[in-house]
């Protein structure tokens, strides 16, 4: 019998949810699933406001979490054969409990040797994620084995509308014009699909196609549109979150200012720049066809990291 620990992160449920179905067929075949939930030390809004949703961007971006996670209990899960993590993208990030969550010392002494796969139920924006997990993974002397995406598959600008109505107000149903937000029923309920090729790999204790296993099984769908303006927007993000904490800290009441310009530009960078980034995207995908293949490689299915790399 073999054992898997999850580490899991989630406000709504939907990474929870997600990590059931694909650990189901593991439970099934007679192995034990042990989860563990990622506590912060204070917990963060669910659902959010205007305030509180920009007042976490700077940290989220530049990873310096305002709260640690709890100590957790890890005498049960010791001998355990493999370590998932599940977790979602906060602003082209993990989320702040999955960055606490690898900065912690007692995760990271305890994952040291192991053998980890990233699980991520996001919108749509997880390139950046993975690179900053295999960084952490990395630094924690893991080793990267699987990543998993599961994501919103409506059009980009339908969804943006849809998971403002989610987050924001709690309207994750279907209603009106508007589709259901967030990971879709039916992609949450396949993603089973994926226990039994972990289980497999777990069974053979190989991991070394893991990867390519799982993404015959498309663990990830690589829309380079959306990369594209995922990695500008990770840039441009940077220059904003240390403009915004040039005026203090995590809830310093002096960045109200540039945190409301930053709602602003993210409004007219979602609405209007990031449908024509992918426009001009499409019109130079002649020129830039000659290297997709390379970057869905290295997005995909390379889930190594070392020294001499940067996050972008
Ligand atoms: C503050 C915040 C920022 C987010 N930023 C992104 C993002 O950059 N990319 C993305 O694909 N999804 C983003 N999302 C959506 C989340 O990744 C996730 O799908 C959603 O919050 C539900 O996750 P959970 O209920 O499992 O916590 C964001 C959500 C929040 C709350």
């Amino acid at each position: 019998m073999k054992k898997i620990v999850v580490f899991y992160y989630t406000q709504s449920g939907q990474a929870l949810d997600i990590m059931h179905n694909i650990c189901q067929p593991i439970v099934e075949a007679g192995d034990e699933v042990i989860y563990k939930e990622i506590v912060p030390e204070k917990k963060f809004p669910f659902y959010w406001n205007c305030s509180n949703f920009f007042e976490i961007f700077p940290e989220t971006r530049l990873g310096i979490p305002p709260y640690e996670i709890k100590d957790m209990d890890l005498s049960d899960v010791q001998d355990v054969d493999l370590v998932i993590v599940a977790g979602q993208s906060w602003y082209l990030s993990p989320s702040l409990p999955i960055q606490s969550f690898f900065i912690s010392e007692q995760v990271k002494e305890y994952l040291k040797g192991r053998i980890i796969i990233f699980v991520n139920g996001c919108r749509n924006m997880w390139y950046m994620t993975i690179r900053k997990i295999r960084k952490y993974v990395f630094e924690a002397k893991a080793n990267l084995v699987g990543h998993i995406v599961l994501q919103d598959m409506t059009a980009n600008l339908v969804s943006v509308i849809t998971i403002v109505r989610w987050l924001f107000h709690g309207k994750k149903e279907a209603s009106g014009i508007w589709p259901r937000a967030g990971v879709s029923e039916k992609d949450i309920k396949e993603a089973s699909r994926f226990g039994k090729t972990i289980k497999s790999a777990m069974d053979a204790n190989d991991y070394s196609k893991l990867q390519e296993q799982l993404m015959d099984e498309k663990a990830i769908i690589y829309k380079p549109g959306v990369i594209f303006v995922e990695k500008t927007g990770h840039r441009i993000f940077d220059i904003w979150a240390k403009f915004i904490r040039k005026k203090g800290g995590y809830e310093d009441k002096n960045r109200s200012f540039r945190k409301t310009l930053f709602f602003l530009y993210l409004f007219f960078v979602l609405y209007i720049v990031s449908p024509i980034g992918i426009l001009v995207f499409y019109l130079t995908y002649p020129i830039r066809a000659l290297f997709i293949g390379k970057q869905k490689r290295e997005a995909c299915y390379n889930l190594e990291w070392s020294e001499d790399k940067k996050i972008q």
